[in-house]
C-alpha cells in the first residue's frame, strides 16, 4: 500500500443512525453520515470558508459544515431526486407561508376530489410503463396532488412539498420499498396492495414540515448560502477552501442504483430523461481500452484475467473519477483540504483501492495526502452482499470499511 491508512475507531459510530444528528427528509442510497463530515471537519480546524460537494446527493455534507461554521457551500449532482432533498433542507423558506400553502392545498384537493370527473380533466404525466407499476386509482391521487403542489407560488415552499410527493410515489407504486432497484412487488402482493394516497401524502407532508423546521430552519441564518445544480461539478475560477465529498462507488449500474432508485420519482417530477440517469453517472460511459496507468493499472489488469467487459467498466469509473478530481483540484485554494468518503469495492473478487487511488490522484495535481482513516461500516443504507463472482449464491460483502481520504493543497 502506498499512502497510509489508520484504523480510527472514533469514526465507527457504532449504533449511530443518520437519524441521530439530522433526519432526512427522504430515503437517498449511500448517504453519509452527517457525524463523519463533523468530526473531520473539527479535526482539521475547518469552520470556515466555502465547502465544495461534487457529489452532494441528499446535502449530507451541508449538514456537517453548517454545524461547523461554514456558511457558504457549492453542491452538485446529476440526479434531480438529489438535487430536490438538497434544496429542500438547505434552502430556508418563510414558515408562515408554507403553512398557509399547506391549509388551502388541503382545502382545494378535498373539495376537488368530492367530484370524480374532475380527475379526468387533468394530464397524465409521462411515466414509462405507468399501469405497470401504479394502480388506476393511485394515479389519479398522484396527478390530482402533483396539480395543486405546481399550483404554489413560491418555488422553495414547492420544492418542500415535492419532497414527500416523491416519497408517497414511491411508497404508493407497486415497488418493492426496501430495494435500491426498480422491482415490482410480488403478485401475490400487488392484489392486497391499496395505498390511501391522500393520507399517505399528508402524513408525509407534516412529518417533512416538522423535520425541517425542526433540524433545518433554525440553522439557516442569513448568512447560509448554499447553491445546488443538477450538473456535473463545473470548474470556476472561484476558489474553494474545503472539499467535502461521498463520490459513488462505481457500481451505479450493479449495486448502488442511483438513477434506478429515483426513476419514477423523477419521472413525476417531469425530468424525462429519468431512465437515463444510472448511464450519465461517474464510469456510465465505457471506454475502449482498459486502464494501463497509475496504482489501480494492476487491479483492473486482475479483473481482466477474468472479465473484460467489467475491466472496461471499472476503468470508466477511475477515468472519470480521475478527471474529475483533476478539475476539482485546480478550484482548492492553497492549504484547502479535500476529504473524500469512499469504499473499496469488490469485483470479481478484486478489492479495488478507491482510497489509494485519490490520493494518488491528488498528490499528481499539487496535493499532499495527509491522512487516510479507516472505519468500520456498519450503518450505511446499502446493500452489504452482493455477486461479484456472479455465480449464483457466491456473495462477498460489497464493504466492510470504509475510508476517509484528506488531502491538502500545497501549490
Ligand atoms: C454516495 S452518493 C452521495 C451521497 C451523499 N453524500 C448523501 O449523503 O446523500 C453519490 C452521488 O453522486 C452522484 N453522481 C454520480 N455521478 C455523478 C457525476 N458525474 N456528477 C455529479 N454527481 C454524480 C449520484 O447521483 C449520487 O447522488
Amino acid at each position: 500500500m502506498k499512502y497510509q491508512v489508520v484504523r480510527n475507531t472514533k469514526y465507527d459510530y457504532a449504533g449511530q443512525s443518520y437519524a441521530s444528528v439530522y433526519p432526512n427528509l427522504h430515503k437517498y442510497p449511500a448517504t453519509m453520515l452527517p457525524q463523519i463530515g463533523i468530526d473531520i471537519l473539527k479535526e482539521l480546524n475547518v469552520s470556515s470558508g466555502t465547502l465544495l460537494d461534487p457529489y452532494c446527493g441528499s446535502g449530507s455534507s451541508f449538514a456537517s459544515a453548517l454545524e461547523c461554521g461554514i456558511t457558504e457551500m457549492y453542491g452538485f449532482d446529476i440526479n434531480p431526486l438529489a438535487v430536490l432533498i438538497s434544496k429542500a433542507k438547505f434552502t430556508k423558506i418563510s414558515l408562515s407561508e408554507f403553512l398557509e400553502a399547506k391549509q388551502t392545498f388541503r382545502n382545494n384537493i378535498f373539495e376537488f376530489l368530492k367530484n370524480e370527473n374532475n380527475i379526468n380533466d387533468l394530464t397524465r404525466p409521462k411515466i414509462t410503463n405507468i399501469d405497470f407499476w401504479f394502480s388506476k386509482e393511485v394515479i389519479a391521487n398522484l396527478t390530482a396532488i402533483k396539480y395543486f403542489i405546481d399550483k404554489i407560488a413560491s418555488e422553495n415552499v414547492r420544492t418542500l412539498f415535492l419532497v414527500p410527493f416523491s416519497e408517497t410515489v414511491r411508497d404508493c407504486s407497486y415497488t418493492r420499498n426496501n430495494e435500491f432497484k426498480l422491482f415490482r412487488m410480488k403478485p401475490e402482493d400487488l392484489l392486497s396492495f391499496n395505498p390511501d394516497v391522500i393520507g399517505v401524502y399528508l402524513k408525509k407532508l407534516e412529518d417533512t414540515f416538522f423535520l425541517y423546521s425542526n433540524y433545518y430552519f433554525p440553522r439557516l441564518g442569513n448568512e447560509v448560502k448554499i447553491a445546488v445544480e443538477y450538473s456535473k461539478f463545473q470548474p470556476r475560477n472561484e476558489y474553494f477552501d474545503v472539499v467535502l465529498t461521498s463520490p459513488p462507488y462505481g457500481d451505479s449500474r450493479t449495486t448502488v442504483a442511483y438513477g434506478q432508485f429515483s426513476t419514477l420519482s423523477n419521472e413525476w417530477l417531469g425530468v424525462n430523461y429519468a431512465r437515463k440517469i444510472d448511464g450519465m453517472l461517474m464510469g456510465g460511459i465505457k471506454p475502449k481500452r482498459i486502464t494501463t496507468k497509475g496504482f489501480i493499472a494492476d487491479y483492473i489488469a486482475q479483473v481482466n484475467q477474468t472479465d473484460n467487459k467489467r475491466a472496461l467498466e471499472v476503468s470508466a469509473f477511475y477515468n472519470d473519477l480521475g478527471n474529475s478530481i483533476q478539475r476539482i483540484a485546480t478550484c482548492i485554494r492553497k492549504g484547502g483540504k479535500t476529504i473524500y468518503i469512499v469504499g473499496n469495492r469488490t469485483v470479481k473478487n478484486v478489492q479495488l483501492p478507491t482510497d489509494q487511488f485519490i490520493a494518488e490522484k491528488f498528490e499528481e495535481t499539487g496535493f499532499k495526502h495527509l491522512v487516510t482513516y479507516e472505519r468500520a461500516l456498519s450503518n450505511k443504507a446499502m446493500p452489504s452482499k452482493n455477486s461479484p463472482t456472479n455465480i449464483t449464491g457466491k456473495t462477498v460483502s460489497t464493504m466492510l470499511s470504509e475510508y476517509i481520504v484528506v488531502c491538502e493543497k500545497l501549490y
